[in-house]
């Protein structure tokens, strides 16, 4: 196999360290991105060697779904469970309160819904994902439903953000989520001062489903660093 780069061999660490966490008979909430799919990939190998048995996943976006189903994972839903053990997914920012901005992949409101049911939440990130304050780098992602998409984003630029509607890439248009929404990417110019008000405000907005704050979610980070070369994996806990 050809060698991975430091950012991927990190993520392929986290990724593999909270599958190890797995416990059979469990119910697992599988998150989306490429950590994510590092620790569905893992799963899958334990299943396979038989280390792990009678686990069901519940994905969190059609990319989770079909690679779960590669990896022969079985998989259920929130409509047939009522609980999940433990669900496990990558961030794109991490603050020190361990609240999360999610949604690069444009997959947190169905990434929010299971791990929200989840009794333990576990995230998986690189060292390049902890941050001090939220919003300062990475833009917030706001799903909103198509016809609501102007009305919603007069009234986040007047909160004083900044506004751009994410666009599809080998695609024409905008990005289309799992849900058929569109996706607002959000900048407040000195960062998220109060990510659980936030939260809270622009979920108030009509029109719009879901954004990717993840507020008092997390109860462990599992970091990936190289150090001297190495790979390893550190915990911050709540
Ligand atoms: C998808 C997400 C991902 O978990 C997040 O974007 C991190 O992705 P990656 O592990 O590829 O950096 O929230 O909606």
């Amino acid at each position: 196999m050809a060698e991975l780069d430091p950012a991927t061999l990190m993520k392929k660490q986290v990724g593999e360290a909270a599958a190890a966490l797995v416990q059979s008979g469990t119910i697992v909430g599988l998150g989306t991105g490429s950590t994510a799919a590092f620790m569905i990939q893992a799963l899958g190998d334990r299943l396979k060697s038989g280390d792990l048995k009678e686990i069901q996943g519940i994905t969190t976006s059609f990319q989770g779904e079909v690679l779960a189903r590669e990896c022969g994972i079985p998989l259920t839903t929130l409509d047939v469970v009522n609980y999940i053990d433990l669900a496990i997914d990558g961030a794109d920012e991490v603050d020190p309160n361990l609240n999360l901005i999610k949604g690069g992949g444009a997959a947190h409101f169905q990434e929010k819904l299971v791990e929200a049911y989840a009794k333990r939440f576990v995230v998986i990130v690189d060292s390049s994902k902890l941050v001090d304050k939220l919003n300062l780098n990475f833009l917030l992602p706001v799903e909103v439903v198509p016809k609501a998409l102007h009305p919603v984003t007069k009234a986040i630029e007047k909160m004083g953000a900044k506004v751009t509607l994410r666009m599809g890439v080998k695609k024409a248009g905008p990005v289309v989520t799992d849900q058929g929404n569109l996706i607002l990417d959000v900048k407040f110019p000195h960062g998220i001062e109060d990510p659980a008000e936030l939260e809270k405000t622009l979920n108030n907005i009509p029109g719009v489903l879901e954004n990717g704050l993840f507020v008092n979610m997390a109860d462990l980070v599992l970091v990936g660093s190289v150090i001297d070369g190495q790979p390893t994996v550190r915990e911050i806990k709540r």
